[in-house]
């Protein structure tokens, strides 16, 4: 290769700009990850339970990986606890996948059946060009309650907001989630039986938390130096609770959301729903100290569990220098005058052209009245013994093919497909009898294979078709809701409520783009036919 002065200038400025001092980006490789989800003894909050685990840790073992990588997770069925599901199932939230591996989705009863306990299965992940703050979970039924639940991280060595901050590592991951004591065979039971969400016993912040009268376990800490500015991905592991993060004294530049990027926008106070992910950078510009970083949450009536108190959920934002305490000020919820993030006000770093609508779909959530059921155009959402992709694959391709209860709707290929989530004035009147808390205040829609693009949010009257944001995730409430996305990855995509305790009471669909490209595409390999067998010969209790 010739060097030029401009080659050689150029080269230079890029690895300023890089993320590691390389010249060139990493070479592509494909990373080997194992997880054993076993069941161990933890106790997060300090209340000791079984919990379901990626290899022994809640949250799971991390996995990171860089653009363009491939990843290949081995996830070894160990479970033997009979407290819990022992079958499994996994989805790596937010990763798309195409008509070329959908089989490795890992959604039950859509494009997989679920692991047997004992078995094995190797997902391979193309990441392409995805990167940002992702996470894994369980998919199977409300498992992930049960402490199943780990960040994935894809750095990006060309990032084009790497100028915004100085340090982004595996310190630098923060992740909120509700926790319950009981495990969920008996959580669950006890929804179906009263229609009432169950209420968590407390929050938890990298895995640590505190409920009433429990112990003092120590919060997380967040070391950070003086001056340094420090990219934090914040990811809502959430199963119900709505948590609202800030630091005490410090503003939050958000810069991503579920991993695509945004113009930096700066607030302080970032309101986030079960399964969305925010990247923020924070200045750490404040005197040498310890401040409180808030993450209260909300999520059912706390008189129902008199564990829960949302204002214990928290870490502490340390500086090298300060003393190993506590921040001397008030635990509080957030700032007196919050700046709160609206995702409205967020603005795409790459502008896109939104294409118009071709088709409207109008999607009316209700709940029923002292039932765990949730309706979706006045049908409960039942996952079918065969699942969708297997039908699809052996030529079932018509709508007789899917029963009501599958709520699967045909899509055609390469069509621009908008989801209506209609506003509602009698959201209080369906929902105060049951619980105090308004459900479809924290309900958030999830969809799986690729991004949508959110027209109108929630929180804003404005439809914009012009610049808004694309994400994953979105709530959906009262106010109404609007997303639109192409039909140009075929496939099976669940496009379900991430409150799973909603999705197993019904609130779920199955986006089905393209049913005959999909038909046309390869066979999956031998590894996922036999999933459904094993799983099908298994007793119920092991299922
Ligand atoms: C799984 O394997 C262990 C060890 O071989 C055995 O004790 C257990 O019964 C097996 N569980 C199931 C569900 O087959
Ligand atoms: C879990 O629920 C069962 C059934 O309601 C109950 O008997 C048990 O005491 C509960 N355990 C805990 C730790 O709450
Ligand atoms: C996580 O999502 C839940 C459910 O939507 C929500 O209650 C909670 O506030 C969210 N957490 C954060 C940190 O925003
Ligand atoms: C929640 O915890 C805070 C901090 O310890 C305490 O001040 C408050 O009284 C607790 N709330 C309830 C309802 O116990
Ligand atoms: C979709 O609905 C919007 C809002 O009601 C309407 O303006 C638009 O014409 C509809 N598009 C199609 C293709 O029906
Ligand atoms: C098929 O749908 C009907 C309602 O249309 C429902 O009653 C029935 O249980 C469903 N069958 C299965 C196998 O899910
Ligand atoms: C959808 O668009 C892609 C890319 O332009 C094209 O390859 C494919 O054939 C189209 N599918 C159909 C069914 O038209
Ligand atoms: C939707 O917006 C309305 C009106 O601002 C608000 O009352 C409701 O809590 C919001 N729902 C969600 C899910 O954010």
């Amino acid at each position: 290769m010739k060097l030029t002065v401009t080659s050689l200038l150029l080269a230079l400025l890029h690895s300023r700009s890089a993320f590691s001092a390389a010249v060139t980006a990493p070479a592509k490789v494909t990373k080997q990850v194992t997880l054993d989800i076993v069941n161990v003894e933890a106790a997060p909050d300090g209340f000791q339970r079984s919990i379901i685990s990626a290899n022994g840790k809640y949250p799971g073992t991390l996995i990171t990986a860089n653009k363009g990588d491939t990843l290949v997770v081995t996830v070894n069925n160990k479970l033997t606890d009979a407290t819990m599901r022992r079958s499994t199932s996994m989805d790596f939230d937010g990763i798309f996948f195409t008509t070329q591996n959908a089989f490795m989705e890992g959604t039950p009863f859509v494009t997989a059946c679920p692991i047997a306990p004992n078995a094995s299965f190797v997902y391979t992940l193309p990441l392409g060009e995805q990167a940002g703050t992702f996470w894994y979970h369980s998919q199977l039924s409300v498992q992930y309650v049960d402490g199943l639940r780990g960040p994935l991280i894809i750095y990006d060595p060309e990032d084009p907001h790497r100028n915004l901050y100085d340090v982004d590592n595996e310190d630098t991951i923060w992740q909120v989630g509700d926790w319950w004591h009981n495990s969920t065979i008996p959580l669950l039971d006890g929804y179906v039986a009263t229609g009432i969400v169950p209420v968590s016993d407390s929050g938890t912040f990298n895995g640590a938390g505190r409920f009433n009268g429990g112990p003092e376990v120590p919060f997380f800490v967040q070391n950070v130096q003086a001056g340094k500015r420090y990219r934090f991905r914040i990811i809502n592991q959430s199963a119900r609770n709505v948590f609202t993060m800030s630091v005490d004294n410090h503003d939050l530049t958000v810069i991503a959301a579920d991993g695509v990027e945004t113009v930096a926008h700066t607030v302080n106070e970032i309101q986030m729903f079960a399964g969305q992910r925010y990247d923020v950078v924070l200045h750490a510009n404040q005197p040498v100290g310890n401040y409180w970083i808030n993450a209260p949450f909300v999520g059912g009536d706390p008189t129902r569990n008199l564990n829960q108190n949302g204002t214990l959920s928290r870490a502490i934002l340390r500086y090298a220098g300060a003393r190993a305490v506590d921040p001397a000020g008030p635990m509080t919820d957030g700032p007196a005058n919050p700046n709160l993030l609206l995702e409205s006000d967020l603005r795409p770093l790459v502008p896109e052209v939104v294409p118009p609508a071709d088709m409207n779909i109008t999607l009316e959530l209700v709940v029923t009245t002292g039932k765990a059921q949730w309706n979706v155009n006045g049908v409960s959402y039942l996952p079918p013994t065969t699942p969708t992709l297997v039908k699809i694959l052996d030529g079932q391709t018509d709508q007789a093919a899917f029963n009501q209860t599958e709520n699967t709707f045909l899509l055609p290929a390469n069509q621009t497909v908008q989801i209506i989530f209609p506003p509602s004035e009698d959201d209080e009147a369906h929902h105060k009898k049951i619980d105090q808390d308004v459900h479809r205040r924290a309900t958030a829609f999830h969809l799986h294979g690729n991004n949508f693009w959110l027209i109108k949010s929630n929180f804003s009257d404005v439809i914009n078709e012009v610049n808004p944001i694309r994400r994953d995730v979105a709530p959906v409430g009262s106010a109404g809701t609007i997303v639109r996305f192409r039909t140009d990855n075929p496939g099976p995509w669940f496009f379900h409520c991430h409150i799973f305790w909603h999705m197993q009471a019904g609130l779920a669909t199955v986006m089905v783009q393209d049913v005959d490209g999909i038909a046309a595409g390869d066979r999956p390999n031998q590894a996922w036919e036999t999933l459904c067998p094993a799983y099908d010969a298994l007793p119920a209790e092991l299922q």
